[in-house]
């Protein structure tokens, strides 16, 4: 009989957390018992897990002793201050966390663009950016064929990304301001309803934000390339869920738009929706619960010599945090990797 783990979700009652029970459970991955953990204020809440109840349990120490994987989703402290006491444990940590993204020692992996990474894993693996990893599992086929030598992208990302907090507030602002009611603030700075923040995480002295640097060093990161140049600008729109991208890219020797869209049609965990004569394009209201990132608006930037405007959206809590984080398990299951070295 093949091999059953004992798996624990580090802030299950988020909605990252959620959303990664939900996935191991629609993908049938090998769970011998589910341990939902978080914070002590949700200790003993009942939680779905595969139609079945489970009980929420407090993060402790203790948390991880005969656990052998550990999906963290409860923030980069939390990941600081536990992923390594799983590791120590003998549990192996998915962390989708920005904590230890860039650290050396840690395979930073989007399975359809470097599966080969997850094999110098030293008991914790990190998830990237929900921004960067749909950016991408685009750029990695397009790449193969001719060199990406620059790619300038602006987001418009869902309130999702921040929390299941942030939803409510968009949700409670809109009613408010269509009832004629001034929004309460709290989550944002600022109002999220009817609104756009450029701001997403803290911003550095640079002026830049750290999302759009995280945007600059894991793409390089995860495409082992270091020479690729790239301009990120980060913005907060008042979607539900489904992170979009305007992605320029600049190629070494000639991409048409037709050999893009061929590239694109067969490239794995891409779906390309590109046809304005019927008004086909990717949207978040589409790709919201689905698992593929979808491209389109695919056309020829005139203005350099080989450049490509691109349209990519994807669900950033399936594809952009849960799913990549459940199918990083699933290469580790199928390589017999779930062991710390
Ligand atoms: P809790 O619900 O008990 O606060 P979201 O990103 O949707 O806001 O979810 C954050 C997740 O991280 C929740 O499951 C939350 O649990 C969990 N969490 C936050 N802080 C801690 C902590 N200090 N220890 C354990 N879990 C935490």
């Amino acid at each position: 009989m093949s091999r059953e783990y004992r798996v624990a979700v580090v802030g299950a009652t988020g909605a990252v957390g959620m959303a990664m029970r939900t996935i191991l459970a629609e993908r049938r991955f090998p769970v011998k018992e589910l341990v939902p953990l978080a914070s002590a204020r949700s200790a003993g809440k009942p939680l779905d897990f595969a139609g079945e109840t489970v009980l929420c349990r407090e993060l402790t120490g203790h948390s991880f002793d005969g656990v052998d994987l550990a999906l963290f989703s409860a923030g980069a402290g939390t990941s600081l201050d536990y992923a390594p006491v799983a590791r120590d444990a003998g549990c192996v940590v998915i962390d989708n966390s920005s904590a230890w993204r860039m650290d050396p020692q840690v395979p930073l992996v989007v399975p359809e663009v470097n599966p080969e990474d997850v094999a110098w894993h030293k008991g914790i693996i990190a998830n990237p950016n929900c921004s960067t990893i749909q950016m991408v599992v685009v750029m990695k086929p397009l790449h193969g064929e001719a060199r990406i030598t620059r790619v300038v992208v602006s987001t418009y990302q869902a309130v999702s990304g921040t929390g299941a907090e942030a939803i409510d507030e968009l949700v409670r602002q809109s009613d408010d301001i269509l009832a004629g009611k001034g929004p309460q603030i709290s989550v944002y700075p600022h109002q999220i309803a009817f609104n756009c923040l450029p701001h997403i995480d803290v911003f550095l002295e640079d002026g830049s934000t750290k999302e759009e640097q995280k945007m600059v060093d894991e793409t390089k990161k995860i495409l082992g390339d270091p020479s690729i140049k790239v301009s990120a600008t980060c913005v907060r729109v008042p979607v539900r869920n489904g992170h979009s991208e305007s992605v320029n890219l600049e190629f070494a020797t000639p991409m048409s738009p037709e050999r893009a869209r061929e590239i694109l049609s067969r490239a794995p965990g891409v779906l390309l929706a590109d046809d304005p004569a019927t008004n086909t394009y990717p949207m978040p209201i589409v790709a919201s619960g689905k698992d593929e990132t979808y491209v389109g608006r695919v056309r020829r930037d005139p203005t350099v010599a080989n450049g490509l405007n691109l349209w990519v959206v994807a669900d950033n809590l399936r594809k952009g945090a849960a799913l990549n984080a459940v199918q990083i398990g699933e290469l580790l299951v199928e390589r017999d990797l779930i062991r710390v070295p």
